[in-house]
């Protein structure tokens, strides 16, 4: 629950907006770091979990490197101090102008899709003069066990290379005199709870790094994508993941020789719990069979529970708490019936004004907002400037 002192510190200011915790970010991303450094693993963090000036400001200082997955981002990370050599550029539809920006600033690696993308990359990194460093991105069709919106490593998933092309990928790699080949990369979904899911993963992984070697390619990078998923059920409960139980599982089940570097794509678990959306009760709508709360943040601000029926915790944080809570559909401005945050959820009894916190919102939250319906800009606050 939000305390009160910081939420009497909300009164006056305009709803709705993004509030940043960020002694729990500073928190999280130590936590994450003295667990990867203690096995030697190296973090990308995945930009577009959330790329808020003061967040990426933050991760770039603990000194993890940045996953990028448009120009843009690759172009964010750069000007927020990232070293290039520290970013990895991934995506199934990077365009030629994508591509050339990366090369231009000689990036750390291209996480490449397709047999096509390779060859696209070749030639423009041969027209650029530059050698491009790659990772294939192999689809090891492991089912991450979560929301099929954000399961990402199956057959049936758009990304990544196909096992059966790649006898034709290893034969094209060796004609491509413009690509490095730095490493294989995999990543299989998002918001993963199951830990079985990564041991999986390690499986996989070994099986192809294996397949490569027996080819005569040498592996130097096993990237492993991100995934780690949070607690949205007890964020104040469960406020850090246990990146200890995480990281474990690859150093346990990565057959990996001294030479080999470990990299990870973490995007949710480093940002997820820091961010709170934090709206107004526009009016409360006692129906016949149903009262709602209408909020003046919607599906425009926080578009996770529309797009795939994400569970947030919703906290009135006006109202001291009641014996006898009422349950309400907590529902936004916005001209959609899926523009709802919570159905039947159980809060003390709400009134215009009351404030509501929408929890577990730093990840995959301000970087979805959108515009629809003409709405405003964002707002966001950090805890250090309140
Ligand atoms: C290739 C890739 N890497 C990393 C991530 C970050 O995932 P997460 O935020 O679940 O850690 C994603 C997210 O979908 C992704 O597609």
């Amino acid at each position: 629950m939000i305390n009160t002192g910081i939420a009497a510190k909300f009164a006056e200011k305009e709803t709705p907006f993004y509030y940043y915790d960020m002694d729990v970010l500073a928190k999280t991303l130590e936590a994450a770091h003295v667990a990867a450094q203690k096995r030697g693993f190296h973090v990308h963090y995945a930009l577009k979990a959330n790329f808020n000036d003061a967040v990426l400001k933050a991760v770039q200082r603990i000194g993890f490197g940045a996953d990028c997955v448009s120009g843009n981002e690759v172009k964010k990370a750069i000007e927020c101090g990232f070293d290039p050599q520290n970013i990895t550029f991934a995506g199934v539809g990077k365009s030629d102008k994508e591509i050339s920006y990366a090369l231009d600033h000689h990036i750390f690696a291209f996480n490449v899709e397709s047999i096509q993308e390779l060859e696209v990359i070749n030639e423009l990194a041969s027209k650029h003069g530059v050698k491009a460093n790659v990772a294939l991105r192999i689809n090891p069709n492991v089912d991450a066990h979560t929301h099929h919106y954000i399961t990402t490593g199956l057959d049936e998933n758009k990304f990544g290379i196909p096992n059966a092309d790649l006898e034709k990928c290893a034969s094209v790699l060796k004609k491509c005199d413009f690509i490095e080949l730095v490493g294989l990369h995999f990543h299989v979904g998002s918001q993963i709870t199951d830990m079985t899911v990564f041991k999986s993963l390690c499986v996989k992984v070994n099986e192809w790094k294996n397949w490569f070697e027996e080819r005569g390619t040498q592996i130097r990078v096993l990237n492993v994508g991100g995934g780690l998923g949070i607690d949205y059920k007890n964020p104040d409960g469960n406020t850090i993941p246990d990146f200890e139980a995480y990281f474990d599982i690859f150093d346990r089940f990565l057959e990996r020789k001294p030479n080999q570097e470990v990299h990870f794509e973490l995007g949710r678990a480093l940002v997820a719990q820091c961010g709170n959306l934090i709206s107004r009760v526009l009016y409360v709508k006692n129906g016949v069979k149903k009262n709602f709360l209408v909020l003046d943040a919607g599906m425009t601000e926080l578009m996770r529970p529309a797009l795939y029926q994400a569970y947030h915790k919703i906290e009135n944080i006006s109202a001291a708490a009641s014996d006898e809570p009422i349950n309400y559909d907590v529902v936004g401005p916005i001209c959609e019936s899926s523009d709802c945050f919570g159905k039947e959820v159980p809060l003390p009894v709400s009134k215009r004004g009351d404030l509501i916190a929408i929890r577990s919102a730093g990840a995959y939250g301000e970087v979805m907002a959108s515009r629809y319906n003409l709405r405003e800009e964002i707002r966001f606050v950090y805890s250090d400037q309140l």
